[in-house]
Parts: structure tokens; sequence; C-alpha cells
């Protein structure tokens, strides 16, 4: 399909650059704000829609109290934004279960949690600017590669723009191809890794364990998805036993710290749970970045 380019906001001088108001909706276990701060950013405020208790549990603890949580997306009125605001980032990935080509039950984007998409599109049109306001305002969705076609094209048509591919196997161990749909500058720029990215399983692997693949299929919110190959053996050997991916080691595939996901005395599947439906960082760091341009950061960084 084919859509008007969105408008080019000029960069803001240094001088002139403000700490940025985000919100978040679906927000998972924070991978938005871990990156604005990873990058440097002020952040004036983060504002966080999710309804998961882990995920905020994560959020809370180890971002320091410093993401103000608002629960269900839905509930979310013009009144409350006009109250919050303004924003100069919106963010989201709504759930791709019913979206999914892998589920075979999913109801699709106008059923089930396929339609809370709608509620990332109907908060978008609140928060766009006004004609006149030539104010920089950003935003974000992200979704799954594999899901139907009229579904995605319903999407395009309702955010008004086509999609860009990541796959975040480029820039990490682990498949995660997944679209970005948004404004923010050079998204389409080639993905490039960081001189400290860790791209092959090895990287992330803890001592003593040894990696029997170099990448690993997309991390799902299943522990079977850590099975690889036809045969579905585990990705991981120690003392000469195949052995699963520690919670640990998943984190650091992700892109996040270790131990990143140690709150609320969670277990392995809980962890796996929150990981595997979470963003990759060194991608949202790679469409991130060039927001430097606009809001202020620590000097230095
Ligand atoms: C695909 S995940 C997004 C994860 C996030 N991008 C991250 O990096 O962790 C979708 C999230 O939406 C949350 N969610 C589901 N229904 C919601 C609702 N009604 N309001 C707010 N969040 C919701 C889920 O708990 C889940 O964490």
């Amino acid at each position: 399909m084919e859509f008007e380019a969105h408008r080019v906001y000029p960069s803001i001088p240094a001088d002139q650059r403000r700490p940025i108001r985000v919100l978040s909706l679906f927000d998972g276990i924070a991978t938005g704000y871990l990156v604005l701060r990873d990058l440097g950013f002020k952040v004036e405020r983060y504002i966080a829609s999710e309804i998961c208790d882990d995920s905020i549990a994560v959020g809370m603890i180890k971002h320091e109290g410093k993401i103000e949580y608002v629960n269900d997306v839905r509930n979310i009125t013009r009144k409350h934004l006009a109250e919050w605001g303004p924003f100069d980032l919106l963010i989201g990935g709504s759930p791709c279960n019913d979206l999914s080509m892998v589920n075979p039950l999913r109801k699709g984007l106008f059923e089930g949690t396929g339609r809370l998409f709608f509620e990332f599109y109907r908060i978008l049109n609140f928060l766009k600017p006004k004609e006149g306001d030539d104010r920089p305002f950003f935003w974000l969705f992200e979704n799954v590669v594999f899901m139907s076609a009229h579904d995605k094209s319903d999407i395009c048509r309702f955010l008004e723009c086509n999609p860009i591919l990541i796959d975040a196997v480029k820039v990490s161990p682990a498949h995660r191809a997944r679209y970005f749909w948004g404004n923010l500058p050079g998204m389409n720029r080639p993905l490039s890794s960081f001189f400290d990215d860790k791209v092959n399983l090895q990287d992330c692997l803890e001592v003593g364990r040894k990696a029997m693949f170099e990448k690993v299929r997309t991390i799902t919110t299943k522990s079977n998805s850590i099975r690889q190959g036809k045969v579905g053996s585990l990705p991981v050997t120690m003392n000469g036993k195949e052995d699963y991916l520690w919670c640990t080691e998943m984190e650091q595939i992700f892109g996040f710290p270790k131990h990143y996901t140690d709150v609320n005395n969670m277990g392995r599947g809980q962890r796996q749970r929150v990981l595997g439906r979470s963003w990759s960082v060194p991608v949202i760091r790679h469409l991130f970045a060039p927001l430097k341009d606009y809001f202020e950061c620590e000097s230095g960084k």
C-alpha cells in the first residue's frame, strides 16, 4: 500500500533539548525505559500501561519506582491523557497471541486481545499534535511478522504507513522477526551491532556451559521454544549433558542485564513468560538512538 510520507521534524539544537516524556502501552518489562536510560536520555515522565503483576514488579524494582503505572489501557481516557501529557513519544506492542499465525486458535485483529491494537490507535490519535503545533512527536508500534495478510493491511491502513521488518538475529543470538510501524527518524537505516552486543549464544552462557548452536530460534513464552531443530535438541551442554537455557542466559540473549527478571520470587516459567513477550534490547536501542537529536541526554552519553 502507498501512504503519504511522515512529517520530518528538524533536529533540536543541543541547548534547547528537554527531557523526554513517554507513554508506553503494553509496557511489559519496561524495555523502553531501560533503553532510554542506557542511551543516556533524561526521562521527565514515563507512564506505563500494563496489567501483568510480574512485569510491573520488574519495572518497579529494576527502575526504582521511576515508572508511573496506570494499569489497563482500555481505562485510559482523553481526560487522563490531558492530565498526564503532553507526551513526546508513544510506544507499544500489543499482545500477539490472537494475531500470530503460530496460534491455530487465533481470533484475529477484531476479537480477543487482537482488538487491543485499536487502543494504541485511539491513544495515538489523541496524542498527535494538532494542526499548527510544530512540537516533535514520535511513535512506535510493534507486532509479529507472522500474522495474516489482511490483519497486517488493516493495521497499515489505520496507522497510515507500512512497517519495517527487523530481525534481532542480526544483533543478538536469537531470531526475533518483528514489524515496526512508526515515525522515528532513521527507522529504515540498516541495523548494525555495537561493539559490546552479544551476538553468539556462547557469549551469553554462564561459565562451564557450551553452546550447541550459534543462534537460537525465537524464544516465546513456551518452554519448548528453547528446543532447536527438527529433533528438538537443547541448545546448551554442561558436564556433557544437554540443558535448557538458564534465566540469566535468556536475559542476556534479549540484551537485558543478568538477573533483570529476578523479582517477585518468580520461577523459571514466569521469567520466560515475561521475557518471551519482550522486545530485543539492541533492536530498540537502534530505533531510539536517533531521538538523541531531539531530547536532552546526560552529558557524556
Ligand atoms: C507483547 S507484550 C509487550 C512487551 C513489551 N514490549 C516488553 O518489551 O516487555 C504485551 C503486553 O501487554 C500487556 N497487556 C495485555 N492486556 C493489556 C491491557 N488491557 N492493558 C495494558 N497492558 C496489557 C501484557 O501483559 C503484555 O505484557
